[in-house]
């Protein structure tokens, strides 16, 4: 037998039993697990081998792995972007600090995707993107359900309706009137029938009740509604909070739009190779004006809004 354990590990060991009894659990137990598992890996622990399982081009052009990973980096952000705001909606007793702290955090983020969206603009073969592009139809990054929901996290849902309906249905409308009319449903028709794209279906089977479920959790609890709540008059939240609407409503939009016009065809007859939408009249933030915080700017920035120069 070694020599006597040392006063440190003995008290390791009366900690541990003491918060394994306080479950009804029996720590000489999980000790033999501990005993005969393995040392963890770097590459057990990120899940390395599964996650590099899944990228499948569904094409042999090279390039089409480039815009597969760059996809699967901004979903990633997305998230992670969602994970900070949900710790700002449940946190109990949110106070100014925190709240700036996540903004922060989600800032960098969005900072991250706007200044990486050059792998896309610039970093694609044209020819094989036009190539490749026709096999992926109908699906489109229009589909992604992550971007829907860290808007509707972000603002009240009626900052999200599309600007003709906004006043006619008021701030007071029920999450499913405005759900309903939402500004991306309307802006994914058909340039020929002016219906739905199938784009847009399939996105709406899978995705809607979520919508509204998160709609509903975040009414009250919604990124702008505890601004407005809690901290109406700190010029800390409201700088992060203006950074936050530049940037995912007019410089990421704008860093994305340039990949679309520098790879789509200007010929609006000729859209083949996207999800069908009138792409060059919907993803200018010029059009949609999508603002999650009207109050934090003046009405010439209102007017403004989306044009090159006018933001910071
Ligand atoms: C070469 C690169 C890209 C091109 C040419 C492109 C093109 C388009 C087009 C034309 C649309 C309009 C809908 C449609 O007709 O399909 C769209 C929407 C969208 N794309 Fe992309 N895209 C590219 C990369 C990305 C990436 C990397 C993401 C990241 C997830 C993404 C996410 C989105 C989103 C969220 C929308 C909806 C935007 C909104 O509703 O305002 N796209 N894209």
């Amino acid at each position: 037998m070694d020599s006597p354990l040392d006063p440190v590990l003995t008290e390791q060991l009366l900690k541990l039993r003491q918060k394994y009894a306080a479950m009804g659990q029996d720590l000489s137990s999980y000790l033999d697990g501990l005993l005969y598992s393995d040392y963890l890996t770097y590459w057990d622990y990120i899940h390395l081998d599964t996650l590099l399982s899944l990228q499948n081009p569904k094409t042999s052009f090279k390039d089409e792995k480039v815009f597969i990973v760059y996809h699967q980096i901004t979903e990633l952000y997305f998230n992670l972007i969602l994970w900070e705001i949900e710790q700002i909606v449940d946190h109990p007793n949110l106070d100014e600090k925190f709240f700036c702290a996540r903004l922060d955090r989600i800032n960098r983020y969005f900072q991250q995707l706007v200044g990486s969206f050059e792998i896309m603009v610039l970093g694609l073969e044209k020819e094989q993107f036009l190539k490749f592009r026709m096999s992926l139809l109908p699906s489109s990054g229009f589909q992604s359900g992550q971007y829907r929901m860290i808007e509707i996290c972000a603002t009240d849902l009626i900052n999200l309706v599309n600007a003709k309906d906004r006043e006619a249905i008021g701030e007071n409308s029920t999450i499913d009137q405005q759900i309903e009319r939402m500004y991306w449903r309307s802006g994914a028709t058909e340039l020929a029938t002016g219906k739905k794209t199938l784009t847009l279906q399939q996105f709406e089977e899978k995705y809607m009740n979520q919508f509204k479920e998160i709609g509903d959790k975040h009414r009250d609890k919604n990124l702008r509604a505890l601004y407005l709540k809690k901290f109406p008059d700190s010029a800390e939240v409201k700088s992060r909070l203006r950074e936050l609407d530049e940037f995912a409503n007019v410089r990421w939009p704008l860093a994305h739009y340039k990949s679309a016009a520098k790879y789509l065809q200007k010929n609006p007859e000729d859209i083949r190779a996207t999800g069908g939408t009138n792409w060059q009249k919907y993803l200018p933030p010029r059009f949609q004006k999508i603002i999650f915080y009207p109050e934090l700017w003046s009405d010439t920035e209102k007017q403004e809004w989306g044009k090159a120069g006018l933001m910071s």
